[in-house]
């Protein structure tokens, strides 16, 4: 199975991966082609830079020189869901494309077993989330396949750990680091290892995940809801009960791991609105609380 996938990732073919964040659209990021067949199956409305997933840091410095935060950093969190943004070596061969030109490069090593058994086809994998441009991220292998309708195939790897996509941190050489995008590793664990994070200047899209509407259900979505209106769905948390809820014991990492699952399976009950109770801004509330505020954003 792995080995013919392996063919068809190096034949510049699409493959559904999971990873321990979100799934993954990934195709072969040396193949302009396949970047390319990326870009249309998302329907991305440009050619917003993807993250490159690798085997392991040394693989990584393939295509990038690091300095020791970003050493320390993927010392300390690789595998696992943080992706480093980091001057771009004039060697790597990674498609132009799939850096929409820049001279950054976006790079993660994945610690789901699936997704580095797919990386043994030798190739450095680009994989934006495995949804349509705009919509949820998909966290389990048939909400994956449902996407795409069912026209690349999908490993599946269960359901994703984190359920929320990666952190990314930018480190300009001699700049501050930058949270581009708050995610699956927070910003706490982080500023631990290397101080404090500027955020990114106001107004400068550096990530699309920046975008105010994406992330979004059909139905609008009412944030820090204490209870529900007519015709809406409940997403609780913690003492605030609903008809489903992200976490009844109040845990932010069991709420980011069932966020997007809950708004898709709010989403498909077709309510007028789904309401969200208040979700603490601390830790991984961080992240949740801007994914919420991306769907609940005005389009
Ligand atoms: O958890 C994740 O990161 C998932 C899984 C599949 O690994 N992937 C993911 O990819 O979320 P995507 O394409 O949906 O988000 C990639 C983000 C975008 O917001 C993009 O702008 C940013 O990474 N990015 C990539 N390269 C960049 C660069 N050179 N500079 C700034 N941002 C970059
Ligand atoms: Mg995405």
């Amino acid at each position: 199975m792995a080995a013919s996938l392996g063919l068809v990732l190096r034949r510049g073919g699409l493959v559904i991966m999971p990873t321990e964040t979100v799934y993954g659209l990934a195709g072969d990021a040396t193949n302009p082609a396949a970047v390319a067949a990326i870009y249309a199956a998302k329907g991305r409305p440009q050619f917003n830079p993807l993250i490159i997933h690798v085997w392991d840091l040394p693989a990584a410095q393939q295509h990038s020189v690091f300095d020791a935060r970003a050493l320390d950093l993927a010392e300390h969190f690789w595998p696992g869901p943080l992706t480093l943004v980091v001057p771009r070596r004039a060697d790597s061969p990674v498609a132009e494309l799939a850096c929409a030109g820049l001279d950054s490069i976006a790079l993660r090593v994945p610690s789901h077993r699936m997704a580095l058994d797919l990386m043994l086809c030798g190739r450095p994998l680009a994989a934006p989330s495995a949804n349509r441009s705009g919509r949820i991220s998909p966290t389990t292998a048939a909400d994956a396949d449902a996407e795409f309708d069912g026209v690349f195939t999908t490993v599946d790897g269960g359901a994703c750990e984190a359920g929320l996509e990666s952190t990314i941190v930018a480190l300009p050489p001699g700049q501050p680091a930058q949270l581009l995008r708050p995610g699956a590793i927070p910003r706490e664990a982080i500023e631990a290892l290397i101080g404090p994070l500027a955020g990114a200047a106001a107004g400068e899209i550096k990530a699309p995940g920046m975008l105010s509407s994406h992330y979004a259900p059909s139905a609008p979505v009412r944030l820090n809801a204490l209870d529900k209106m007519p015709g809406e769905v409940l997403i609780g948390f913690g003492a605030v009960g609903g008809d489903l809820t992200l976490s009844a014991g109040g845990d932010l990492t069991e709420a980011a791991a069932r966020l997007y699952s809950t708004l898709r399976a709010a989403d498909a009950q077709n309510p007028r609105a789904i309401a969200v109770a208040p979700i603490p801004a601390h830790g991984l509330g961080e992240a949740i609380n801007d994914r919420l505020a991306r769907a609940a954003a005005p389009r």
